[in-house]
């Protein structure tokens, strides 16, 4: 099983998360962070450290959310490690919980 950073990160990218994953797995794009299943144990230490709600695990995920296991592991192989917590996108607040993010998603 793995973990999965699901829509609501795009365009909010907080970065929270990166700071408590004790195996360092995930990885940064433009706006958008992704697990790379390949090295997540699972251990659940991210999920609450998201403001945006929105880190799943893979039998948990929302239906409507079941594409980004695919979208996390594709993207994982091509974005380098994050490791420290940066700031946000200034219009962060703004775009938590907007519906339709995936077209925002920048690769
Ligand atoms: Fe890292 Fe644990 Fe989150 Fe997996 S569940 S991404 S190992 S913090
Ligand atoms: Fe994204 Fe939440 Fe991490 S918004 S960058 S998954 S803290």
């Amino acid at each position: 099983m793995t973990y999965v950073v699901t829509e609501n990160c795009i365009k909010c990218k907080y970065t929270d998360c990166v700071e408590v994953c004790p195996v360092d797995c995930f990885r940064e794009g433009p706006n958008f962070l992704v697990i790379d299943p390949d090295e997540c144990i699972d251990c659940t230490l991210c999920v609450p450290e998201c403001p945006a709600g929105a880190i799943f695990s893979e039998d948990e995920l929302p239906e409507e959310q079941r594409d980004f296991i695919a979208i996390n592991a594709e993207l994982a192989k091509a974005w380098p490690v994050i490791l420290e917590k940066k700031d946000p996108p200034a219009d962060a607040a703004q775009w938590d919980g907007a519906k339709g993010k995936r077209d925002q998603l920048e690769r």
